[in-house]
């Protein structure tokens, strides 16, 4: 399968001071960083990068919480990238995350669980292509 996911290190993350040590498991974990910056969701932003979870009851709380604060997106590329990543990162519920994932070490609930990872190729496309220009992506 594909070569590239997309990520977000999510605003409790960086509110935290762990960009530094989240980035070195990615990269110690085989993945190239190929596109990244800190930036800032809107609303208007989060409403549509979340689009699919819009009738959600969490909707409203997740929207909220993506732009309270700076994020590190970023697009990352290896073999068999997309699956690789979610092992990595582990289960959504922290609760649920495998001993050593960066869920199961960074994250503090369900909700405000650290770090996003693409959940399909064609995702991974559309998402890279929401927070990056072609120029910015090698
Ligand atoms: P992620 O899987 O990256 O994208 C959807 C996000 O919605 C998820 O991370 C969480 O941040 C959030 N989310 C998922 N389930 C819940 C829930 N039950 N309550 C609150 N937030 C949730």
């Amino acid at each position: 399968s594909g070569h590239k996911t997309f990520t977000m290190l999510k605003p409790d993350a960086v509110e935290k001071g762990h960009i530094g040590a989240i980035l070195n498991q990615i990269t110690a974990s085989g993945f190239k960083i190929t596109a990244m910056k800190l930036t800032q969701m809107t609303t208007a932003d989060a409403e549509t990068f979340y689009a699919i979870h819009k009738e959600r009851p969490f909707f409203g709380e997740l929207v909220e919480y993506m732009t309270r604060g700076p994020i590190v997106a970023a697009v990352l590329e290896k073999e068999n990238a997309v699956e690789d990543f979610r092992t990595l990162i582990g289960a959504t519920n922290p609760e649920d995350a495998a001993e050593g994932t960066i869920r199961k070490k960074y994250a503090a609930s369900i909700g405000e669980n650290a770090v996003h990872g693409s959940d399909s190729d064609e995702n991974a496309e559309i998402e890279a292509a929401f927070h990056f220009a072609g120029r910015e992506m090698f």
